[in-house]
């Protein structure tokens, strides 16, 4: 019969990959913590209109990308392409923003694009955020900012650099879209189809386009950062003096608009040299009309997400030592089935004492046993037969060395095994 595969920029994270996420994972939850972001889970299903409104129509994610269908009741549903919409409608939905502002939030979470997939682009991918509501001080960007690169920095992740940019207010955007529009008018026939709609429509997304001849043409544009009012420009120039203040080093980038429609004065990517084409490893930036545009208050907000899976392959490219993950301690070899239900019983207690402990699970023969311990890479092996329950005496072998100490069975197993495995270790050293 045919064998059913992952689905195409699907993923599988098996055992040995899966604790450096962990590790990762955990480094991202801690400095969460330390910075105040409590954890938010949402579904991974919302309804359509929800992207529609907050990422954008005129955006390559929601004419493109989505995976959307209809459920059997009828409804638009689409599998979430990024995180912040629904933290937003969660925050409203909850009216989390009575619980003291700032709002802090940290995020995992699968995202869905139906993209051209390609390495470091996927189209199921994991996702860690955070998002801040209720503040519009320079400080507060420049905190999420230096939230990413604490976790960059634990995990010793090297040759990145952050670049920033501001896209302004509403106010400011008017009179800049009306100048991109001039400038992309004059090259009308030469845009790809879906930029010579957004031409009219929304004609910052064509800065964003991936195909080469827009981006070549998007080279020559004007910039936001002729266009900035006076309150954008002193909060985009009140950010960067503040990331001054704590030593992060950046670049103003007046390219970087991001592919998401909320966007709002400040934007940053954190950029890899070493991803090739797919070098954005974390992306995000303030979206302070977003709260309202979904039908709460107006209130700010800003935030980031970082791709996992990128981030892991940097890591991958840049050879960072993981922890090496934890292995089995004891396997408990038995012959026969009163041996397999002492053996059973011991791998029980020594686990109540956060001890890993495995014992046969398919009635081999003791060599079979044996092969499999070293293969799981057990520290230590003892062999329990009809010999051993009698005599109520096993031994306790140390795999690697070979040294062998007898164990009284009739005392208790976990004391034993701890002061001889720990004798030993402390021999080693
Ligand atoms: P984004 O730039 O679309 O922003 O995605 C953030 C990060 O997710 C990217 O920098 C990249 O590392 C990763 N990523 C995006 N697409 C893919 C893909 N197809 N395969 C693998 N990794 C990918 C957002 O999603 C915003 N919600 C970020 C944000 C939060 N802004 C404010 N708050």
């Amino acid at each position: 019969m045919e064998l059913i595969k992952a689905q195409k920029g699907t993923q599988d994270i098996l055992p040995g990959q899966s604790e450096n996420w962990q590790v990762v994972e955990d480094v991202m939850r801690s400095e969460a913590a330390l910075h105040g972001f409590g954890e938010i889970r949402t579904p991974v299903f919302e309804d359509t209109r929800l992207f529609q409104r907050s990422v954008g129509e005129t955006t390559d994610v929601v004419q493109k990308e989505m995976y959307t269908f209809q459920d059997k009741g009828g409804r638009s549903i689409t599998l979430r392409p990024e995180g912040t919409a629904g933290v937003v409608r969660a925050l409203l939905e909850h009216a989390l923003y009575n619980n003291g502002l700032p709002v802090k939030l940290h995020y995992f979470t699968t995202c869905y694009r139906y993209e051209n997939t390609q390495a470091g682009r996927l189209r199921e991918f994991h996702q860690f955020g955070v998002e801040m509501f209720g503040s519009n001080s320079p400080s507060a960007d420049a905190e999420v900012i230096g939230l990413a690169k604490s976790v960059f920095d634990r995990l010793g992740i090297k040759n990145l650099r952050l670049e920033i940019n501001s896209i302004g207010c509403p106010t400011c955007r008017a009179e800049f879209h009306k100048a991109l529009k001039a400038y992309f008018t004059q090259y009308k026939d030469q845009l790809c189809e879906t930029c010579q709609g957004r031409l009219e429509r929304n004609p910052m997304r064509i800065l964003d386009c991936k195909s080469p001849i827009c981006s070549k043409i998007a080279e020559g544009a004007p910039k936001i950062l002729d266009y900035l009012c006076d309150d954008c420009k002193a909060h985009f120039e009140a950010v960067q003096k503040y990331l001054t203040a704590v030593g992060t080093e950046f670049t103003v980038n007046p390219t970087i608009v991001r592919g998401l429609d909320y966007y709002t004065n400040t934007v940053f990517e954190f950029i890899s040299g070493d991803l090739g084409a797919q070098s954005t490893l974390c992306g995000g930036g303030r979206y302070n009309g977003l709260v309202e545009e979904m039908g709460g208050q107006p209130m700010p907000g800003l935030g980031f997400a970082m791709g996992i899976e990128r981030l892991m392959m940097v890591m991958d490219k840049q050879n960072i030592e993981m922890p090496a993950p934890d292995r089995c301690e004891i396997f408990i070899a038995s012959l026969g089935e009163a041996a397999h239900l002492e053996a059973f019983k011991l791998a029980d207690s020594l686990r109540k004492y956060s001890i890993i402990a495995a014992c046969d699970e398919n009635d081999r023969g003791l060599k079979a046993q044996m092969k499999y311990a070293d293969k799981i890479g057990a520290k230590y092996s003892m062999v329990l037969g009809d010999d051993e329950i009698a005599s109520q005496k096993a031994v306790l072998k140390n795999m690697k060395t070979g040294e062998k100490k007898t164990i009284d069975l009739s005392k208790d197993f976990v004391e034993q095994y701890v002061c001889l495995s720990t004798e030993q270790e402390d021999l080693a050293f």
